[in-house]
């Protein structure tokens, strides 16, 4: 029987999933898997190697090239593309821009969904990402689905890309947030949607801390 515990957090982009989620890990000695990483780290490879973004087969064909590891320092969750660290360019707008295309294809979805299962076997972890509650982990013991105001989340993107020196419009922040919502929602193969037993939890008003205490108060029940 599975017994360890697994947190799911979904929800909209830049939504504060990743930070809630290390800092869950943190305080739990969990283990943290940012799932969105994969989905980014994959089109990074085609993006380097100048794929055709629309050809499907082509994409489908090269997955067994692409090798993705995690290595985790410090609950940071740092991904590996075909051995290299590949953390902060997955983070630049040319990735960002691309990733919902390539998160839309059922074959890399089934992949990423295969590793993802992989990783949890007898251990505690915390995964945030769209579909962890829903089709990741069903039966995770706690399933939090995270949202916030569209333009609060635009101006925490554009004061993380700032303080990385990457400068963007916030404009350009908001326009490419809701396009990838709308991508994440409306697509085909398991869309960004609430599970039935997730807790809501709009994080417009709350602070870091209030977000963790009102997560821990949901998981304590199931810590021994
Ligand atoms: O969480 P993020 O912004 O790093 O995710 C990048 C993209 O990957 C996002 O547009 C949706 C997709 N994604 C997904 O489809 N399923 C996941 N479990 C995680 C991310």
């Amino acid at each position: 029987m599975n017994k360890n515990i697994i947190v799911a957090i979904d929800g909209y982009s830049s939504c504060g999933k990743s930070t809630l989620a290390k800092a869950l890990a943190k305080k739990l000695h969990f283990i943290y898997v940012d799932s969105g990483a994969m989905y980014r780290a994959v089109t990074l490879y085609f993006l380097r190697n100048q794929t055709d973004l629309s050809n499907h087969d082509l994409i489908i064909d090269a997955l067994e090239h692409i090798d993705l590891n995690f290595h985790s320092r410090d609950y940071q969750s740092h991904i590996l593309l075909n051995g290299e660290e590949v953390s902060e360019e997955i983070r630049q707008m040319p990735v960002s821009e691309n990733v919902s295309k390539i998160a839309a294809i059922k074959e890399v979805r089934q992949a990423m969904v295969k590793q993802q299962q992989k990783m949890a076997k007898s251990k505690n972890m915390v995964m945030d990402g769209r579909d962890i509650g829903t089709t990741v982990f069903p039966d995770a013991q706690v399933k939090l689905f995270m949202t916030a105001d569209p333009k609060i989340r635009a101006e925490r993107r554009y004061k993380e890309l700032l303080s990385k020196g990457e400068k963007v419009a916030l404009e350009e922040i908001f326009e490419n947030l809701a396009h990838r919502d709308y991508l994440d929602t409306t697509r085909e193969e398991s869309p960004l949607v609430r599970a039935d037993d997730a807790i809501i939890l709009d994080n417009t008003d709350l602070s870091e801390e209030e977000q963790l205490n009102f997560a821990l108060d949901k998981i304590k029940p199931f810590l021994n």
